[in-house]
């Protein structure tokens, strides 16, 4: 089967309530994203599975969760208010508004690139190449606080923030009071990230709000390479352990004029997004990115240190960010490696490598969702082979009511078993139970595997341990 694209990603996530267009009954809202009853599921499991691993089964990270909306003065030190932009091109012909660095160079029929000193490119809509100049886009999201704010009252203006990070760094001391850590360590924060983009787009893969987990780890600068390798290296691992297949996943390391304003080494982790596109190498895009951040952060929020005419070089802040080392005596400005991965496309990486396709019997194909049971939204349906059978009814449903508080189980009696069951499997369900006739007399079920379909009696008695032991061992 040929890997799926986005377009049957899309296509299943709304036929089976994973994702819907936002704002759809008013013409929706340029990409974005309404999650449903599975997709928010789904979410949540992939937030739960990074936090378990991160924060509960690690001994050295902290979580935390800061405001969306923080003092403006946060992303002028932080540098976002200068350089957090893209750059804008106008196409002359269609007016479509573009972000250059996205564009495809204008290549001859021989596929020389032409215009090699100053590089030419094409509009995707009409296929010109005549564009306005290149502009610097501010990504980040204006708004106003207060009651008594005006748009044009630039002493309310603040933002949404482009990225969770900056509330990491400005907690830095308040965690490090509190929790009495000693580096390394690190800060783990889950929430909501919203950036101005030119041009969102590919499903969630690109949107303008959208969800990251961040954690920043704080560690002695002679330690930070070290350290940034161990994360490229375990993360790689927690993909893998989420069922993402190696082949689909690559390493890209970013260049000096790739790397932001204060990153030392940044790695890139690239998910197989576009398998239809004919060159490999356009076919991985970002999954995640993991940064040395240096001392940049600490340091710019710092009232300290002061440059050598004694002048203050950030007189806003009140606090000075940097770390006393007992053992040595020396105060400095811890190092800090940046893992940061986005819900939103983690998501759609899953989505796109557990989707399988299958012929029955019957010559019929169906879709199989080979979601591990660690994120699959539903881990068990029980189904009643007879729902004009009340026995069986009364049997299913109390089935699923002792299932309940071990796994996420769901009843459902909306068709016949061969419906049920392609249902169950277009949405990643592991197991079925069936309950039919013979149950009532032998009080045994039949539980169905969605990845073999291979079928199995097993006593009401047992049933609870057995699927405990088949989904988590
Ligand atoms: N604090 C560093 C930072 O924000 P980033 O590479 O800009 O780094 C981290 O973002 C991750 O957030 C990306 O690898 C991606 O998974 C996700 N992300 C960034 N922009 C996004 C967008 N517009 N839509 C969906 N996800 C996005």
């Amino acid at each position: 089967m040929a890997a799926p694209n986005i377009e049957t990603i899309v296509s299943l996530s709304k036929r089976r309530g994973f994702v819907f267009p936002a704002s759809d009954i008013y013409g929706g809202l340029g990409s974005s994203w309404d999650y449903g009853s599975l997709g928010a599921e789904l979410a949540n499991n992939i937030k739960q599975s990074w936090w378990r691993w991160l924060v509960h089964e690690r001994d050295d990270i902290e979580g935390l969760d800061s405001s969306i909306i923080q003092n403006r003065l946060v992303w002028k030190y932080s540098g976002h208010e200068t350089t957090f932009s893209d750059p804008l091109v106008d196409c002359r012909n269609c007016k479509a508004r573009l972000r250059q660095d996205k564009l495809e160079l204008k290549r001859s029929e021989s596929g020389i690139t032409i215009g090699e000193s100053k590089p030419e490119y094409v509009c995707p809509n009409c296929g010109s190449s005549d564009f306005t100049e290149p502009r610097d886009f501010n990504l980040m999201f204006r708004t106003t606080v207060g009651a008594a704010s005006s748009d044009e009252d630039e002493s309310a203006l603040a933002y949404l923030r482009p990225e969770t990070a900056q509330g990491i760094f400005i907690n830095f001391k308040n965690v490090l009071d509190s929790s009495r850590r000693k580096l390394p360590f690190g800060i783990a924060q889950i929430g909501k990230a919203f950036r101005n983009e030119i041009t969102p787009g590919n499903f969630i893969f690109r949107t303008r709000e959208f969800e990251q987990m961040e954690m920043e780890y704080f560690c002695r600068p002679e330690d930070a390479p070290r350290i940034h390798q161990e994360f490229i290296d375990e993360f790689q691992k927690w993909f893998y352990s989420l069922g993402i297949s190696a082949a689909n996943l690559k390493l890209y390391e970013q260049t000096a004029e790739e790397l932001a304003h204060y990153a030392a080494r940044t790695v890139d982790i690239l998910y197989r997004f576009f398998p239809e596109r004919d060159d490999e190498k356009r076919q991985f895009d970002e999954l995640m990115g993991i940064a040395n951040r240096t001392d940049f952060d600490l340091k710019t929020h710092s009232k300290k240190p002061e440059d050598s005419e004694g002048r203050r070089l950030n007189p806003d802040s009140q606090e000075d960010l940097s770390y006393f080392d007992e053992a040595t005596k020396q105060r400095f400005y811890p190092y800090v490696i940046e893992p940061a991965v986005g819900v939103n496309r983690t998501l759609l990486a899953i989505l796109m490598d557990a989707y399988t396709e299958k012929t029955n019997e019957k010559g019929e194909t169906r879709v199989i969702l080979k979601l591990k049971s660690e994120l699959a939204p539903v881990k068990v349906a029980v189904l009643p082979l007879a729902k004009n059978k009340p026995e069986i009814v009364a049997m299913a449903k109390d089935l699923k009511r002792q299932l309940l508080p071990a796994m996420r189980t769901v009843y459902d009696d909306t068709g016949g078993i061969g419906k049920l069951y392609a249902r169950q499997d277009e949405i990643g369900t592991p197991f079925c139970v069936t309950v039919d006739h013979e149950s009532l007399e032998d009080n045994r079920v039949t539980v169905r595997d969605r990845d073999t379909w291979e079928q199995e009696r097993i006593a009401i008695a047992d049933l609870k341990e057995y699927l405990m032991r088949k989904l988590y061992v």
